[in-house]
């Protein structure tokens, strides 16, 4: 793809709605709940998913905002994965994931995490290339999709204090 053929997308077109994964005992850890882990790696994979079907391109994770497990998940329990491109830049997307944990026998379902990747999309040489505009519709899409605007100015400022930050180590 190229900068003529980008078009904007909506954020329906690469979404990933309840992806379901039963919990069986080798997901847990040495306390009996899921390991971390587990689901830090899938959120990257469905991330990952996202980003590519809203880029059309080969992505990789660039970073990851704070993660905070806000309750835990066990055995038996089924975890319901949800991830959407809030907005996109030049070659940058940030994606929103959620998951929650439903008790199969109650119905009941507990908010265990939310976090945002960014993802940068990369051509065969491995430079960042241009990706899609995002649309959002809903008035969820439209409030993420500004609260992504702030989010990235924060980043930018972190970064740029790392990078001082180095250049005044060195
Ligand atoms: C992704 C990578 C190519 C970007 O390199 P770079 O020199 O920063 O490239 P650029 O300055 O052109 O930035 C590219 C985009 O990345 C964004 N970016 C760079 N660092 C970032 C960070 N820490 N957080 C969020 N976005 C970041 C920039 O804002 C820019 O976005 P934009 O084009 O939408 O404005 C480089 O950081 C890399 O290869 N990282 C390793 C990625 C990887 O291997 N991930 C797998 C985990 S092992």
């Amino acid at each position: 793809m190229n900068a003529v053929t980008v078009r904007a997308k909506k954020v329906s077109e690469s979404m990933v709605h309840e992806h379901t994964y039963k919990v069986f005992p080798n997901d847990l850890n040495s306390y009996g709940t899921v390991f971390g882990g587990m689901i830090m790696a899938t959120l990257d994979r469905i991330a990952l998913v996202v980003a590519e079907r809203h880029s059309g391109e080969t992505c990789v994770t660039v970073s990851v905002d704070a993660m905070h497990f806000l309750a835990p998940a066990g055995q038996g329990d089924i975890l319901l994965y949800y991830a959407s491109v809030n907005r996109s830049w030049r070659s940058s997307m940030e994606i929103g994931v959620k998951v929650l944990a439903e008790n199969y026998q109650t119905g009941e379902k507990r908010h265990i995490l939310s976090a945002y990747f960014t993802f940068v999309a990369l051509d065969e040489n491995k430079i960042a290339v241009e990706v899609p505009q995002v649309i959002p519709d809903t008035s969820t899409e439209k409030r993420r999709y500004i609260e992504a605007g702030d989010r990235r100015d924060r980043r930018r400022k972190e970064a740029e204090e790392r990078r001082a930050s180095r250049e005044n180590n060195n």
